[in-house]
């Protein structure tokens, strides 16, 4: 039985498809339930859905031999996580943003209000730019507006919540998309099945 974490929502939905095309089909998790849990024996297969960013927690612990996270997931907490194939679903990227008449004269201590506390400290630091990270955990936009920050680090996918607030993109980090990772020991003990599924799952992704 291989046990997959899954993210909950849009992309989850979206990756499932990807896994029952590939054979790994558990028609249950269609009906309309609020259910977390579903099995096919007959298929080897058992889904969680899981909070998205908690998938990499139930992969590095055992509690799921595989899963799929966000690059931006494994960027921002580094899970000692086997990462086995770039999905292409959920693309995005990892950004600067700040209001649009907004300049870093690179004088004063840089305020930056986001979600991913070390992927931004990472960034700055390679850089060797001096900044006052500001730990947020949702509506991150909202920051510069109200002068809580100078620039945001976030997530920009169709850029429509940026132009909605009068925020652009200063600096572009690194992409993201979604990946299948692995439990290290579960890949061990498991590896023919891990293996036979990521290369179902890659025929079918191109
Ligand atoms: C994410 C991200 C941006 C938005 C970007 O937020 O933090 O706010 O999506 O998408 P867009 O470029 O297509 O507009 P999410 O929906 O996860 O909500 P959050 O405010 O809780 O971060």
């Amino acid at each position: 039985m291989i046990n997959v974490a899954l993210p909950k929502g849009r992309l989850g939905e979206k990756i499932y498809d990807i896994f029952e095309a590939a054979g790994y089909e558990c028609p249950s998790i269609k009906e309309p339930n609020r259910k977390l849990i579903f099995e096919n024996e007959e298929k080897g297969v058992r889904y969680f859905w899981v909070k998205p960013s908690d998938v990499s927690i139930y992969v590095e612990r055992g509690a799921a031999d595989i899963g799929v996270c966000g690059k931006d997931i494994l960027a921002e907490y580094e899970p000692s996580v086997y990462e086995l194939l770039d999905l292409k679903k959920g693309v995005c990227r990892m950004a600067v943003a700040a209001k649009k008449d907004f300049y870093d004269d690179g004088r004063n201590t840089l305020k930056v209000a986001t979600k991913f506390v070390n992927c931004a400290k990472k960034y700055y630091a390679s850089k060797c730019r001096d900044i006052d990270v500001i730990h947020l955990n949702g509506s991150i936009e909202i920051a510069p507006i109200l002068g809580l920050s100078d620039v945001i680090v976030d997530i920009v996918e169709t850029g429509a919540t940026l132009k909605e607030n009068d925020l652009e993109v200063v600096e572009e980090i690194f992409p993201i998309s979604a990946r299948l990772i692995a439990n290290k020991s579960s890949f061990k003990f498991k590896t023919e099945e891990i293996e036979t599924l990521m290369q179902k799952v890659s025929a079918l992704i191109g």
